[in-house]
């Protein structure tokens, strides 16, 4: 059901665990499934230099923060901002249909936790990225 890649990161996942004072945080849950995902950022120049996680959510949801953190460490966080779901699904070898939003949820929560990272620095905002964020919290 799952490609080695993923049961790899599910096995042996990379920077899990909880940043201290972090420059931004995302929190993000799927209502549907029930899991959740705490994504931590560590950020100097606008370049991520550091970033972790806490997952409560199934292998798909594991893996994919897992994959995360090591795809946008060293990325700007503009860079990191035009990365989608299919960045995951390539980096995984593919994630079966029905777990796909497990990817999305990884997304969400990278997206949030720049969004936290900008507002907490009284940062312009782009619009999109408010439009995603109204969208994962819900607000109309
Ligand atoms: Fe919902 Fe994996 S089953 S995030």
């Amino acid at each position: 059901m799952y490609s080695k890649k993923v049961m790899d990161h599910f096995s042996h996942p990379k920077n899990m665990g909880k940043i201290e004072n972090p420059d931004g945080v995302g929190r993000v849950g799927n209502v549907i499934c029930g899991d959740v995902m705490h994504l931590y950022i560590k950020v100097k120049d606008d370049v991520i230099e550091d970033v972790k996680y806490e997952t409560f959510g199934c292998v798909a949801a594991i893996s994919s923060s897992s994959i995360i953190t090591e795809m946008v460490k060293g990325k700007t966080i503009v860079e990191a901002l035009k990365m989608d779901k299919s960045n995951i699904l390539d980096s995984l070898e593919g994630l079966p249909k029905a777990k796909i939003h497990c990817s999305v949820l990884a997304i969400d929560a990278l997206s949030e936790s720049i969004y936290d990272y900008l507002k907490k620095n009284q940062r312009e905002i782009p619009d999109f990225l408010e439009k995603r964020h109204k969208i994962v919290k819900n607000e109309k």
